[in-house]
């Protein structure tokens, strides 16, 4: 697997990572042993980029983590985020908290978590409006002056906050959402800032969270306690739409005898970001190991963004509530 600097602070990651959310939270399936071999088998294919985050579970992903790579420490670049209000026996309170305190508290909490020393990333997951983004930051470097943490991110900031946490604290990397089925950042400014700043771009949900494979064709598909049923994209209303380009998408797969899955990643790759599909099986880790090979030419980039262009898919990517939080 390919290694990419991430920003220009020195981190270097491979272009594709693992997320791990799903292994704990929010999709449906929850499978502790197959997860724990997919986190093994990752770092033996060389996949060394490991994904987290506090309100995962909450803390029950980071402890996973920490269970089942503890031993391996050395073999990958981990990292965690925190932000949300998430009180010490794992429930949550109003919403997000950006606050200097509850930024010590949370990253004492996940380095006694992840039982680990040192986090190679932290991620401020989402930008609290009411703390100023300076404040948040400077407490954020205090944490590498002291060695608790290596290297600075956000997640879905908008481009002036980029610009004023950039300013604070050199930030290395943003994590957004990021695939043919959520292409804002093209035009929002986003993928232009970082650019500019030399940040490096960590697209999540590169699959559509799972959509773009083709293997979701009904609302139903996703069991009744799967955080996607409250997704606008995939109601009722929606679906049908939005299964229409996974349909374009997918006869261009056949066409270069890959997976969906599979050219939707190799696309994202080509977009010059490092991505971090999430699976709790070996089975898709493995394909999704592959689709980093997958050479892909002009002509086939041009076929795809034909395909689906940006701003096509049908509904907002989180409900209402959610997409307060998000690009602010
Ligand atoms: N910063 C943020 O706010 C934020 C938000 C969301 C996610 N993230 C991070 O980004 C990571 C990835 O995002 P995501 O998990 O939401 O979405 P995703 O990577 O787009 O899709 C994950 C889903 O696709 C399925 N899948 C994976 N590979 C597949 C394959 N080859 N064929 C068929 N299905 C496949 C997985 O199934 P199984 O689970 O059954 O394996 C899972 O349901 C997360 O794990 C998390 O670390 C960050």
């Amino acid at each position: 697997m390919k290694t990419v600097a991430l920003g220009s602070q020195g981190l270097e990651v491979t272009v594709e990572g693992l997320g791990a959310m799903g292994m704990s939270a929010y999709y449906s399936g929850r499978d502790d042993e197959e997860s724990a071999a997919t986190l093994h088998r990752a770092l033996d294919l060389g996949v060394t980029f490991i994904d987290t985050a506090e309100s995962y579970g909450p803390f029950l992903n980071e402890q996973l983590i920490a269970k089942t790579l503890g031993g391996r420490r050395d073999e990958f670049m981990l990292a965690t985020k925190f932000g949300f209000e998430i009180h010490d026996d794992g429930s949550r309170g109003a919403g997000v908290n950006g606050s200097p305190a509850q930024a010590r508290i949370a990253l004492e909490r996940s380095l006694r978590h992840l039982e680990t020393d040192v986090i190679d990333l932290y991620y401020l997951h989402r930008v609290d409006p009411n703390i100023p983004i300076e404040e948040t930051v400077g407490a954020m470097s205090e944490f590498v002056a002291e060695g608790k943490v290596r290297y600075l991110g956000l997640s879905e900031a908008a481009p002036a906050t980029i610009r004023r946490a950039h300013a604070t604290h050199p930030i290395s990397a943003l994590q957004t959402e990021y695939s043919l089925f959520e292409r804002s950042p093209e035009t929002n400014g986003v993928l232009d800032t970082v650019r500019e700043l030399g940040i490096g771009f960590v697209a999540y949900s590169p699959l559509g969270r799972g959509f773009l494979s083709g293997e979701i064709t009904k609302p139903e598909d996703f069991a009744e306690d799967d955080f996607r049923r409250t997704d606008p994209r995939f109601s009722a209303e929606n679906f049908d739409k939005n299964l229409e380009l996974v349909d374009k998408i997918t006869e261009l797969a056949e066409a270069k005898g890959v997976t969906a899955s599979q050219l939707t990643l190799a696309w994202a790759i080509a977009q010059d970001v490092v991505i971090i599909p999430g699976t709790k099986r070996r089975s898709y880790l493995e394909q999704n190991v592959a689709a980093a090979e997958i050479e892909l030419s002009a002509e086939e980039l041009d076929a795809l963004d034909k395909a689906v262009p940006v701003g096509v898919a049908i509904g907002e990517r989180y409900a209402p509530a959610g997409m307060k939080g998000v690009t602010i």
